[in-house]
């Protein structure tokens, strides 16, 4: 695995290793498919963070006959969520009676995951499934619980596999943690 690493002045170390992570991926492939066999689901990527699983994970999941489309949220600044959850770019408005599954990268307090699946619900889906990479239980401010998560971590700040400091380090392929000294 990498070794330590400096993004705007801040140190992180590895925590989560490529394969680790693709190892969780088609864990996560697997159940999508499993609930959805027989259904032509629209994938939702919360742009920018989850892009690169989104990726991964549609692949992984591999029903054909689906779609995918990307919507863009943002509520970070730093290495804090800023309590308020924009949409910046819009839904696709073609999803009543769909089934859709949300893939985000993280979900942290839950703002962004709740204004997600209400906007979603208000465009009448079949139904609305929450996919995330990681998942902080211990940040939440709502209780919401995603239906598919690749990893629980802990409440510390992580960059690499899409996620970012201030727009950097998404193109790291393993995942590293803000480091404590
Ligand atoms: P929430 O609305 O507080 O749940 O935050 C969700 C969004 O905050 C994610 O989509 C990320 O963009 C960002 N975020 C939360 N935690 C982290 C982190 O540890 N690293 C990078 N971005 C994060």
């Amino acid at each position: 695995m990498d070794n330590k690493i400096t993004v705007n002045g801040l140190k992180f170390v590895p925590y989560l290793t490529e394969d680790e992570i693709m190892v969780q991926v088609r864990r996560v492939a697997g159940e999508i498919r499993r609930d959805l066999e027989g259904k032509s689901p629209v994938f939702l990527c919360a742009l920018n963070g989850a892009f690169v699983f989104a990726a991964d994970l549609y692949r992984e999941v591999g029903m054909t006959d689906s779609q995918i489309a990307f919507v863009r949220y943002a509520s970070y600044e730093g290495t804090e969520s800023t309590g308020c959850v924009r949409r910046m770019t819009g839904l696709p408005d073609n999803l009543e009676g769909r089934d859709v599954v949300i893939i985000e990268d993280i979900v942290d307090t839950g703002l962004t995951a709740d204004k997600m699946i209400n906007d979603v619900k208000a465009l009448n889906p079949a139904s609305v499934r929450f996919a995330t990479l990681l998942h902080k239980p211990d940040s939440t401010k709502t209780g919401f619980k995603p239906d598919y998560v690749a990893f629980s971590i802990p409440p510390k700040f992580i960059i690499g596999y899409g996620l970012d400091l201030d727009g950097k380090a998404r193109n790291l392929r393993a995942i590293y943690v803000i480091s404590e000294d």
